[in-house]
């Protein structure tokens, strides 16, 4: 992995193969490694650039961030910093997963000039009920205290289907340790950020670059049936449902998210 000071954090990376850029945003609360697959696949034919988001596997996070949270908008513009300062001048495809699609929507609002396409994949675009906002803002007080233990078994059975948990446990014990990696401090910062993203439904209509959303058949935290509606209100998007898999479409069927994306990343050339 390579890494770059950008203020107060320092950054890391995967960037990797030459060809049409292509940024993949992770979701929470993982690390660029849950893209693995896809950086292998695509980089035969792209530049895929894979950040770890400020805290979360090899990058740092400032010190107040536990504390006062890192906004979808603050973690889009670090993407946005990092490749002013590689030197990344291109449109890019976004493609953001889960919390790394609450920041892509954010991304396409504050630099629309820099993106040429994007894939939402396995995300929402609501903001939070009160309800879940304020579980959220509870996790992050307890995460401080009890460690990333708790966080690790509440998720997994949202993250992973039935089918995976109990019969791929090479799956379970990856998806495991990328989670138990997360500092008590990174899960906290992107909990508050999480709990106060806004709403963005009805600006879909106004993000007009060609689309491709993706969603796992057996998704328990963004159901195919919302992402088709997000496809749906999107002005020039194509939807795919990715089989045999639940939230977790790049690890679960990454064979399947590979070729959708390169056929769509094909597409935009
Ligand atoms: C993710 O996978 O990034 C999270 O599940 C998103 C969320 O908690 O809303």
């Amino acid at each position: 992995m390579k890494s770059i000071q950008l203020g107060a954090i320092n950054l890391a990376y995967e960037d990797q193969g030459t060809g049409p850029v292509v940024v993949l945003l992770h979701g929470y609360p993982l690390d660029s490694r849950m893209w693995q697959p896809q950086i292998d696949a695509l980089s035969k034919t792209c530049r895929v650039i894979a950040p770890d988001l400020r805290g979360f596997g090899q990058s740092t996070q400032a010190p107040e961030d536990a504390a006062s949270g890192v906004s979808m908008s603050r973690y889009a513009a670090d993407v946005a910093e990092l490749l002013r300062a590689i030197d990344v001048t291109e449109q890019v495809i976004l493609c953001g997963f889960s919390m790394g699609g609450y920041i892509l929507w954010q991304f396409i609002r504050q630099f629309p000039e820099r993106v040429k396409a994007f894939v939402p994949c396995d995300t929402r675009a609501i903001a939070d009920t009160a309800e879940a906002r304020q579980g959220r803002l509870k996790t992050a007080d307890e995460v401080m205290k009890s460690g990333v233990e708790p966080i690790i078994t509440a998720m997994l059975p949202k993250l992973l289907s039935e089918r995976t948990r109990n019969a791929r446990p090479e799956i379970v014990e990856k998806v495991t340790a990328i989670m138990r990696s997360c500092s008590p401090a990174t899960i906290a910062a992107s909990l508050r950020g999480m709990a106060v993203r806004s709403d963005v439904t009805t600006e879909l209509a106004s993000f007009t670059q060609p689309a491709l959303v993706l969603s796992g058949a057996e998704d328990a935290i963004s159901s195919p049936e919302e992402m088709r509606g997000i496809a749906d209100k999107l002005p020039n998007a194509k939807f795919i449902e990715i089989p045999r898999a639940g939230h977790m479409t790049t690890l679960e069927n990454p064979e399947a998210v590979s070729a959708a994306l390169l056929d769509f990343i094909k597409r935009q050339s």
